[in-house]
């Protein structure tokens, strides 16, 4: 496996690999959701790319930017493991960010919304690392997760709108044993947070069976979910969403495809989580 830790080693590398490349762009501090992207790459037959970058730019003032966890050695170790050819490290931000930086990727639309309504200048930050990333890698396919559904409907609008010839391909979200959704903010969560968690992979659930029995009122989905998080002192909700999957507008009556997905706080740690409505349904 090779590591580049400026861009234009990283060019140079890239140029040696084998077509057709897959990319698993990732913050690092590495789970098995951001192994399970990497792996899919490599059995889809790809020659694997992964970038492991704290993008500054995601983060707002008030975020956890300095806080975000970080192993690189470890995150080195478990994508090697999975047969990474080629590691993309910046070492500084400069690499992406050099002094007077000023072209912003910004999707409209559904960055309006759910995630983007809580982090006004979130999706702007992740719209254009990516589109960054997409010119510097230059993959045939990249491989985002379910976990994050918004972002990657961002990612499909992006790939569309500027005519990146790259296929999005998406991996189901990977969670723990009691449902919670892996994620590198669960480091984050003190004992009795972590045993609480659990509730939002709960709340989906209820949602879901809901939904089976016939219910198709957003208002009631939306109250059944926030029922349920509520009974949970350690857990402040952001918000509970049940929107058309298309357009991400909060559904009155649920027809088509429907994307249920929460924002929800313990502590500092705001953790998301969502889920399809037909249970099963494709995201894109
Ligand atoms: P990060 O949070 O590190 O996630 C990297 C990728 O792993 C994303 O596509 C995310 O959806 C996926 N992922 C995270 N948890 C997952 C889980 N439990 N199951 C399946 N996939 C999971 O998302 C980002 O980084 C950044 O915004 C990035 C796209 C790298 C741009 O900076």
């Amino acid at each position: 496996m090779n590591i580049a830790k400026t861009l234009r080693e990283f060019r140079s590398l890239r140029e040696q690999l084998p077509s057709p490349v897959g990319f698993v762009p990732t913050m690092g501090y590495l789970h098995d959701g951001h192994l399970s992207l990497a792996r899919m790459a490599r059995e889809d037959g790809a020659s694997v790319v992964a970038s492991i970058f704290v993008n500054p730019t995601q983060f707002a003032p008030t975020e956890d930017l300095d806080a975000y966890p970080r192993d690189l050695k470890r995150d080195l170790e478990l994508l090697e493991a999975e047969g990474t050819d080629l590691v993309l490290t910046p070492e500084t931000n400069d690499e992406f960010y050099p002094a007077g930086y000023d072209t912003w990727v910004d999707v409209a639309g559904i960055t309006r919304v759910l995630e983007g309504a809580s982090r006004p200048t979130h999706f702007r930050g992740v719209a254009t690392v990516v589109a960054k990333l997409f010119n510097v890698v230059q993959p045939d396919r990249a491989y985002f997760g379910q976990k994050d559904a918004q972002q990657a409907l961002v990612i499909r609008q992006l790939i569309r709108d500027l005519n990146f010839p790259i296929e999005l391909v998406l991996g189901p979200t990977i969670r723990e044993d009691d449902g919670l959704a892996m994620s590198s903010r669960n480091a984050y969560l003190s004992a009795e947070q972590r045993t609480a968690a659990p509730v939002l992979r709960r709340s989906l659930d209820r949602v879901e069976a809901l939904y089976e029995g016939g219910e198709r009122r957003g208002n009631v989905l939306r109250d059944a979910m926030q029922e349920l998080i509520d009974t949970e002192p350690l857990a402040t909700i952001d918000y509970v969403s049940v929107a058309n999957l298309e357009t991400l507008e909060e559904a009155d009556v649920l027809e088509g495809k429907a994307l249920v997905s929460l924002a929800v706080r313990f502590g500092k740690t705001r953790l998301i989580d969502n889920t399809i409505l037909p249970r099963g349904a494709s995201l894109i």
